[in-house]
C-alpha cells in the first residue's frame, strides 16, 4: 500500500495537477481536502473533480462557522488590519486551513501535507509555519514550488493526463475569496500605475454607480463581537453577508494596496471587503466610546503587533495566544450599538451608544448642566505646562523665546 499525503485542494489547475504529480513523482496516494471558508465554489463539484483527477479520497470540510467565530471575530476585536489597509481575509483563513489539514493528516495516518502555493507568496509561509506549530514532525510538500513548470507547461501536463483545464477567461487574475473578503492579483494589476479594470470588482459597486439615497444601518456589539443588525439578532455569517450586500451596493469595500510581503517583495493587490471595513469602523467607534484613553493608546500597539502576527503566519504561537487574552480582556465592556451611514463609497459612523459609555454629557456640554469645573483648569495648566516653561526659560530654542531672553539680559 502506498503512503498517503493530504493535499489542500481548491479544484484549480495547480492543485489538480498536484494530485497527479504527487502520485507520479513520489508514488503517493493523495487525499484531497477542500476547506470551505466561504468561497463561491461548489464544494461537491470540487470533490468530484478531485476523485476524477486521481485522488484516493476527497473530503470537504465546512469551516465557515469556525472561521467567523475563532478567526474573523478574534481579528475584529483586535482591530487587525495590515498596513492600515488590508483586513486580511486570505491571511486569516490560512491557519484554520492548516489546522484542518493537520487534523485530517493525523486521522488518515498520512506521512505528509501538501499545498499548492508557489514560492513567492505569503501563503506558503503561513501554511507551513502553522503546520510546524500543530504537528512539528509532519513532512510538508509544495509541488508547485518544486516542479518548476511554467503556466503553459502546467496546462500541457494537465492535458496530457486528461485533467480538465478551466476555460481561459481572457484575463489572468489570481483570486482568493472567503467570507471576510476577496483578494485579486496578477495580470494588468501588476502595474501599480494601472487603474483596476471594472471586472476586478464583484462585491463592491463603483461609488459613482451607487444609489444617491444613503442607507443607514445599526450594528450591535456584545463584548466586541457583532450580534445584531438593525435590532435583528444574527449569527456572524449572516451578519457579515448582509453587510457585504448593503455596503457593497453603496460602493464601500474596494481596496487598492501596494503591500510589503513577508518574503521581501512589494506586491499590488486589489481587495474587496465591504463587511470588514464596515465592522472595523463600527467596532473602533464603539471602543472610542467605551475604552479609557490609556487602554485605547496601549491597545493600538497590540493592534499593530496582532496584524503583523496574522499577516506573517504566526497565528499558532504563544505570543498570539497571550495577545488574544489581552484583547479579550479589553472587550469586556465593548458592547452597544453603532449607527452607520453608507453613501457613495463612504461608510461613516454617525452615531454610537453603549450602557458602558464613558462619554459624560455633564462634563462635555457647553450648554446648561455643565459640571466641569473650569476654574480648576488654570491650576492644571500651571503644572502641566511647568516643564515647558522652565525649559523655554533655561534652554530657549524658538526665535521669540531667545529674543525675549536677549532683550532681558541686554537691559
Ligand atoms: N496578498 C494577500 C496576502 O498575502 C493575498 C494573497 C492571495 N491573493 C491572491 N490573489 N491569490 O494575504
Amino acid at each position: 500500500m502506498s503512503e498517503k499525503v493530504v493535499l489542500a485542494y481548491s479544484g484549480g489547475l495547480d492543485t489538480s495537477v498536484a494530485i497527479r504529480w504527487l502520485n507520479e513523482k513520489y508514488g503517493y496516494d493523495v487525499v484531497a481536502v477542500t476547506i470551505d471558508v466561504g468561497s463561491e465554489k461548489d464544494s461537491s463539484a470540487v470533490k468530484e473533480k478531485a476523485l476524477q483527477v486521481g485522488a484516493v479520497k476527497a473530503i470537504v470540510v465546512d469551516a465557515k462557522k469556525a472561521f467567523v467565530d475563532d478567526y474573523i471575530f478574534a481579528a475584529l476585536k483586535a482591530g487587525a488590519i495590515y498596513e492600515n489597509t488590508y483586513p486580511m481575509a486570505t491571511a486569516l483563513a490560512r491557519p484554520l486551513i492548516a489546522k484542518i489539514l493537520t487534523d485530517v493528516a493525523l486521522e488518515e495516518g498520512a506521512v505528509a501535507i501538501a499545498h499548492g502555493c508557489t514560492g513567492k507568496g505569503n501563503d506558503q509561509v503561513r501554511f507551513e509555519v502553522a503546520i510546524n506549530a500543530l504537528a512539528p514532525n509532519m513532512k510538508i510538500l509544495a509541488p508547485a514550488r518544486e516542479w518548476g513548470m511554467t503556466r503553459e507547461e502546467t496546462i500541457q501536463y494537465a492535458e496530457r493526463y486528461g485533467i480538465p483545464v478551466p476555460v481561459k477567461s481572457g484575463h489572468a487574475y489570481s483570486v482568493d475569496e472567503n467570507i471576510w473578503g476577496r483578494s485579486v492579483e496578477c495580470g494588468i494589476l501588476e502595474d501599480p500605475w494601472a487603474e483596476p479594470p471594472a471586472e476586478v470588482y464583484i462585491w463592491a459597486k463603483s461609488p459613482t454607480d451607487a444609489p444617491d439615497m444613503p442607507a443607514y444601518c445599526e450594528i450591535t456589539f456584545e463584548k466586541g463581537v457583532p450580534i445584531a443588525l438593525d435590532g435583528k439578532a444574527m449569527d456572524g455569517l449572516e451578519l457579515i453577508n448582509t453587510l457585504h450586500e448593503i455596503a457593497g451596493t453603496h460602493g464601500v469595500g474596494r481596496i487598492d494596496h501596494v503591500e510589503n510581503r513577508l518574503v521581501g517583495i512589494k506586491s499590488r493587490e486589489i481587495y474587496e471587503a465591504p463587511a470588514a471595513l464596515t465592522l472595523l469602523a463600527a467596532h473602533q467607534a464603539l471602543e472610542d466610546l467605551t475604552l479609557a484613553k490609556d487602554q485605547a493608546r496601549f491597545k493600538l500597539k497590540v493592534t499593530q503587533e496582532f496584524s503583523d502576527i496574522i499577516y506573517n503566519g504566526l497565528w499558532f504561537t504563544a505570543n498570539r495566544v497571550d495577545l488574544s487574552a489581552y484583547v479579550d480582556s479589553t472587550q469586556r465592556l465593548v458592547s452597544g450599538t453603532v449607527r452607520i451611514k453608507f453613501s457613495k463609497g463612504n461608510c461613516i459612523v454617525v452615531g454610537r451608544r453603549s450602557p458602558h459609555s464613558l462619554y459624560a454629557h455633564n462634563l462635555a456640554t457647553y450648554e446648561k448642566g455643565d459640571q466641569f469645573d473650569q476654574s480648576s483648569a488654570a491650576g492644571f495648566i500651571y503644572i502641566f505646562g511647568l516643564p515647558v516653561k522652565t525649559q523655554a526659560q533655561l534652554q530657549p530654542i524658538f526665535d521669540n523665546t531667545s529674543e525675549k531672553k536677549d532683550e532681558g539680559s541686554g537691559k
